[in-house]
């Protein structure tokens, strides 16, 4: 079957759970239990609150004294640390299983909770050797390797902030985000494994820390064992440091403020530098592991297994933190999922036991491309529910996901979220009825519409600008360093309504279901991976035979969105084919291979805006063959 991301035809069919998924549901009716914590948001979290280890219980479940700086569980006192590790080891989940990893050559590592804890303890030692300290920022840069997760949850317990970049990116946008945190210290690994090949990491890091000059230290995990340069003094090993008598399996857990910073993460905004998006300890605990819990009906005998990078939101909230809070057995893989052959994850699933498999859209269009056959070779009966994430999940590979891998028996849990949110904000339940193509309506407490420039809910059945109406405990508190930007960005828009503004445009059926188009900004999605047109566009013009670049999205049958690339050359170059080539590789080179462009043009002139801003929505109406639209602001 041939996968289309873009099919948009509305769908009328409905699916229903089964018996079994109703006897199990934590939740048994979304309508009853949302009605009533939309009646008291606040009291709602608190409840929740409660299912987690404070070391002092917070003063005020929400202060919204200073908006839309929100406050929440302010006075508390916890760890996320406390939570997802040390309150598991006075039970019997000392011994179970949190981790089970697969690299992508077969080796396989296991952790039960009592391991996990002591190489945390360890690492967390080592770095306070290093001199970090409480509120530092950490740099982490890494494949999918279990000293990833370690390293994240080394700097939480000793009340360091990790800054995790994705281990796809490149030198450039590795070091813009070094030198945005000012970290002195850096955690990486020599490479890892893509589709056979070492992918080499700390070349990579070698070239950015020369444009970071912050950097004092750099620790590397040893896992390729191919040749890098080491640096005396600034460069150690990891295992090197890990068996000194310093690197003690015991360690305090710091005492945080419930808003105390516990994470940034670096993502694509509308325009210029990447911005650093800050989660703290007690909210983001409290929102990650209730999502976690009531989406995916988490029991102690399930083995979940979320199959997206720790380097982005996805995997820190729900490959680490929530999962960890809710005690769960986590499945981590390295590499390519149709490496070395197109079963890869079916093999997976069924050697693990998996029950639960949270993916992306682009990931099931993929695979779906191989045919069924190598599902159908493989015992995916240990299934249970399905999740999706990232980008709208088309209707075709929904039915193909439901019908290929779940056997008709698996919910599909399209959970719409962000990096901003921390969490899921509108999703479905195991029991609710699905629609193949929404994602059905707000999770308990949260409240969203869908409203025109003037924030008038638009007519049912309408595209509009998604809105969340409420705070929420896993909000985005602040951008590092720029709290200005973390205004202009997200409430500006609705100052008077005091809404968030996503920044994706959606539309609600007639039954209440919500159905998300597309982002209404500079943001692209390709592959569910969130980049920024400025970020592509500054790479492109960093060469030097490009005078001008404009990067947009256009659909693709499997990565939903792929980047296309309009550029005017410097006088006296000509562009042909080679240079295309040339442009392609140097954006890779400096952004990642993720941001490589699908196709370059080259240009005469782009279509701008008399105060001369890029009108990206013309080049992509003329590109699609599509209504330009309103053209009054247009230069020429
Ligand atoms: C998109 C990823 C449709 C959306 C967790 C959002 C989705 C952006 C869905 C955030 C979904 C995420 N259906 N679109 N289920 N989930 N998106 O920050 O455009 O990498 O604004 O967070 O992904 O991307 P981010």
């Amino acid at each position: 079957m041939k996968p289309n991301a873009n099919e948009r035809k509305p769908v009328s069919e409905i699916y229903y759970p089964s018996e079994r998924i109703l006897k199990d549901a934590h939740i048994k009716d979304y309508d009853k239990l949302y009605k009533e914590s939309i009646a008291d948001p606040v009291g709602f979290w608190e409840r929740e609150a409660e299912n987690l280890d404070w070391f002092k219980r917070w003063d005020i479940g929400l202060d919204d004294s200073n908006k839309p700086f929100y406050q929440w569980f302010a006075g508390g006192k916890i760890n996320i640390i406390h939570n997802a590790i040390d309150r598991h080891l006075k039970n019997w989940r000392r011994n179970k299983l949190a981790l089970i990893w697969e690299g992508e050559p077969g080796d396989i590592r296991t952790y039960s909770y009592f391991e996990l804890n002591r190489g945390v303890c360890k690492f967390a030692n080592v770095l306070k050797s290093m001199g970090v300290k409480k509120g530092d920022i950490v740099t982490i840069y890494m494949p999918q390797i279990p000293e990833l997760a370690i390293s994240m949850l080394a700097c939480a317990k000793i009340g360091a902030v990790h800054s995790v970049v994705y281990g796809g990116f490149s030198v450039e946008a590795l070091a813009e985000r070094i030198q945005d945190a000012h970290s002195r210290v850096l955690v990486t690994a020599d490479g890892g494994w893509r589709r056979g090949k070492i992918k080499d990491l700390k070349g990579i890091v070698n070239e950015a820390i020369k444009r970071s000059p912050t950097i004092e230290v750099c620790i590397t995990v040893k896992r390729t064992g191919h040749d890098v340069y080491m640096e005396n003094d600034r460069d150690f090993w990891y295992h090197d440091l890990m068996g000194l008598p310093i690197a003690s399996p015991v360690c305090d857990t710091e005492v945080m403020d419930a808003e105390d910073i516990l994470f940034i993460l670096y993502t694509s905004g509308t325009t210029g530098r990447p911005k650093g998006v800050v989660h703290t300890h007690g909210g983001y605990a409290v929102y990650t592991a209730t999502t976690h819990k009531y989406v995916f009906d988490i029991k102690d005998e399930d083995r979940w297994w979320c199959a997206a990078d720790p380097g982005w939101i996805t995997g820190h909230s729900y490959i680490i933190y929530g999962p960890l809070i809710n005690a769960s057995t986590i499945i981590m893989y390295e590499g390519a999922p149709n490496h070395p052959y197109p079963s890869r994850w079916w093999n997976m699933i069924e050697k693990y036991g998996v029950t639960i498999l949270y993916t992306s859209p682009t990931a099931i269009r993929g695979l779906m491309r191989f045919g069924d056959q190598w599902a159908k070779r493989h015992d995916l009966s240990c299934l249970r529910l399905l999740g999706s994430v990232g980008e709208p999940l088309n209707p075709e590979a929904w039915r193909w996901y439901y019908n290929v891998i779940g056997k008709a028996a698996c919910p599909i849990m399209d959970t719409w979220w962000q990096t901003e949110t921390g969490g899921f904000v509108i999703t479905p339940l195991p029991v609710t009825p699905l629609k193949p193509g929404s994602v059905f309506k707000p999770f308990l407490g949260n409240q969203i519409a869908v409203v025109d420039e003037n924030g008038k809910e638009v007519p049912k059945g309408e595209e509009g600008f998604l809105v969340i109406k409420t705070p929420w405990p896993g909000m985005a508190r602040t951008i590092h360093r720029d709290p200005d930007r973390y205004v202009e960005l997200y409430w500006k828009k609705f100052e008077k309504n005091g809404w968030y503004k996503t920044g994706d445009s959606a539309r609600i059926d007639e039954d209440g279901y919500i159905w998300v188009i597309a982002r209404v900004d500079e943001v692209i999605k390709v592959s569910g991976y969130r980049l920024g047109t400025a970020e592509i566009e500054s790479a492109l013009v960093s060469h030097p035979s490009v005078a001008e670049a404009a990067a947009i999205a256009l659909p693709h049958e499997v990565k939903g969105n792929a980047i296309h690339a309009y550029v005017i050359l410097r006088s006296g170059i000509t562009g042909n084919k080679e240079l295309v080539d040339i442009l392609k590789e140097h954006v890779a080179h400096e952004m990642g291979s993720i941001a490589r462009p699908e196709a370059i043009e080259f240009v005469d002139s782009l279509p701008k805006t008399r105060s001369g801003k890029i009108m990206r929505r013309v080049i992509k109406a003329r590109a699609l063959g599509i209504d330009e639209g309103d053209l009054t602001t247009l230069d020429e």
